[in-house]
């Protein structure tokens, strides 16, 4: 791994003189596999296989990403954390910015490489990430700003039983009862293979690793830690934080890290490094949440294991989004304008148990909604064109825009903004009287833990997903400097599928000024008898004829108010 570095560093400085245009292949399909040793089952491959090959591109690089789709379903692909600033077409999020691309057709990605840092790459049409597709997607700074000998990926996934389609279709369908289905619990895959299975990651004493970590979980959460290691995180979502000394990362779906960690100076033992995959769920699924993982940090071949006496995670410091500041010292923005969301469970009047961010639980529209925002001329800055289940929210272009995010409940939650990154710069609790519990939560009023107001002490870390516990609410901010329509939504799949999802709507008249729909992705939805103009159903102006009634919300027991 050492020469492999050496020679990384060589190619890098060659690369470094002139962008390339990197040109990748993705012919999806199903395979058969299995992943965790437990399961064999149908999953989503590229070209044949799982898990599909990280890709690796160096800043100013064009990403060419050829994608045929060999399913018998539509497919889009997304770039997570990738802005495509003046291309908002191309930002793959099905219905939002794009029809799926049909079964026997092809469609070309272009992303160019204007950010740095460490992203993934997944499907964005009916929660297809889950059934394998999925992959991290590295850019590289043509000179490193940190100094580094070597460098490790660790892609986390989890890893289901079912195909997603059937969970999702379980969750949104209408049952008896607002008891959730049963519970089914995955295991956890490291680089695309059984978390035991891993190779050991080869240490010289001494030197300097950059682990990028990627989180590319659909529902659960994962811890990493090296006992007897700090992890200096110097990069998060792909934005370059002051480098900051924690002993763990606990990561919620969709969220990345890059950590420095110096090699001890003796290789006298082998070290196990600890990946835990858990549910961030009050009432836990006993005897198997949470599964550990281990894995070797190998000194020396034949080194024996150094014995630690076990830390609970009490003890050791984890990554906190509040006490990381971004390395370029962006202030905290001012507030233009303020939308406050909060994340409810919805019962409908058809016996649906959903999720809704605003008032509705997000639907998908019949028109893409950034096909809506080019095709409505004024009107497109009127929220009513899109649908109100589309759940639409318009902001003017550069203002500086507020979200106050609250989660009452007793569920924990990933969110992820496409096509920017947000300042977190305040986390609190929200008031105890909206306080909503699952029927067997133990929690009252006492028991209540005490939740403390925390707020960025410089300049807030800025990332694209963040995680939101239960109780609290955060305030994060956002310039809207990208012209598009941009999903903010839980990345846990099965809430995005129940519907907690808005989409901001940023300056469509500057977009319909400075931007072109490609007359290809109007095809693509034409082809399959869909519609790709007008508003939210495909009509003029206001008419909405065609349009799904919206769910009408019941009372509900799924949840109730915290006991005195
Ligand atoms: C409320 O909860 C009970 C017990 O779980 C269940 O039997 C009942 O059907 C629920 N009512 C609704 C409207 O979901
Ligand atoms: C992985 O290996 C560790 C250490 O041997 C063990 O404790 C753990 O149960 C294993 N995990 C799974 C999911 O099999
Ligand atoms: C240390 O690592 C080497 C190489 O993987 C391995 O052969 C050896 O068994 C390890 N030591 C122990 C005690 O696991
Ligand atoms: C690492 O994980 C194992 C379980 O697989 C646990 O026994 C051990 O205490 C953990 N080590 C630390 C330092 O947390
Ligand atoms: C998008 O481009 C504009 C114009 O170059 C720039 O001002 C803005 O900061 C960019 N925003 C993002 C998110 O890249």
């Amino acid at each position: 791994m050492a020469l492999f570095g050496l020679l990384a560093a060589a190619l890098l400085g060659v690369a470094a003189c002139q962008a390339e245009t990197v040109v990748v292949d993705w012919d999806i399909g199903y395979v058969q596999v299995n992943r965790d040793g437990y399961n064999n089952r149908r999953a989503i491959g590229v070209n044949g296989a799982l898990p599909i090959p990280p890709i690796t591109v160096t800043h100013g690089d064009r990403l060419i990403l050829n994608v045929h789709n060999s399913l018998t379903v539509d497919t889009s692909v997304h770039a997570h954390g990738i802005f495509f600033n003046g291309t908002s077409y191309r930002d793959g999020a099905g219905q939002v910015t794009q029809c799926g691309i049909p079964p026997g057709e092809s469609h070309t990605y272009v992303i160019d490489a204007v950010q740095v840092g460490t992203y993934w790459i997944h499907g964005h049409y009916k929660h297809q990430n889950a059934d394998g597709l999925r992959t991290p997607f590295i850019i590289r700074e043509k000179q490193p700003l940190h100094q580094y000998d070597d460098e490790v990926l660790l892609a986390l996934e989890d890893w289901y039983a079912e195909e997603s389609a059937q969970k999702m279709e379980q969750i949104t369908q209408p049952s008896a009862t607002t008891a959730p289905p049963p519970p089914s619990f995955p295991f956890g895959l490291i680089n695309g293979y059984n978390g035991n299975d891993t190779k050991p990651i080869r240490f010289e004493p001494g030197k300097r690793y950059r682990f990028r970590v990627v989180s590319m979980a659909t529902s659960e959460w994962f811890k990493f830690h090296i006992p007897g290691h700090k992890l200096e995180i110097i990069e998060v979502d792909g934005v370059d934080c002051k480098p900051i000394v924690v002993d763990g990362l606990d990561m919620g779906p969709g969220q990345r890290y890059s950590a420095i960690v110096t090699a001890l100076d003796t290789d006298e033992f082998n070290y196990t490094y600890n990946v835990t995959l858990y549910a961030n769920f009050i009432p836990l699924i006993k005897g198997l949440n949470p599964r550990y993982y281990q894995g070797l940090i190998e000194y020396r071949a034949g080194a024996p294991v150094k014995n630690l006496p076990p830390v609970s995670d009490r003890q050791l410091e984890w990554a906190d989004d509040i006490k990381m500041e971004a390395l370029d010292g962006m202030p905290e923005l001012p507030v233009d304008v303020t939308f406050g969301l909060e994340s409810k469970v919805v019962r409908t009047a058809d016996n649906r148990n959903l999720r809704a961010l605003n008032e509705y639980p997000y639907t998908e529209p019949q028109v893409p909604t950034l096909f809506t925002a080019f095709a409505m001329g004024e009107l497109a800055l009127d929220r009513r064109v899109y649908g109100p289940q589309t759940e639409a929210l318009i902001v003017r272009h550069m203002d500086s825009v507020r979200i106050r995010l609250g989660n009452p409940t007793d569920l924990v939650h990933s969110f992820h903004l496409h096509g920017h990154t947000f300042q977190v710069v305040e986390y609190g609790p929200v008031d105890k009287r909206t306080i909503q519990v699952q029927p067997n939560s133990p929690l009252t009023l006492e028991t209540l833990p005490d939740i403390p107001v925390r707020r960025s002490p410089g300049a807030p870390m800025r990332r694209d997903t963040l995680v939101i516990p239960e109780f609290q609410y955060v305030d994060l901010r956002f310039r809207a400097d990208n012209p598009g329509t941009w999903m903010f939504h839980c990345h846990m799949d099965t809430h995005f599928a129940a519907g907690l999802a808005v989409t901001f709507v940023v300056a469509p008249d500057v977009l319909q000024r400075t931007q072109k729909l490609p007359e290809s992705l109007q095809q693509m939805c034409l082809r399959q008898g869909l519609k790709a103009s007008g508003n939210a159903v495909g009509n003029q102006g206001y008419d909405f004829t065609g349009l799904p009634p919206a769910p009408v919300a019941v009372p509900s027991n799924a949840t109730k108010p915290l006991p005195p």
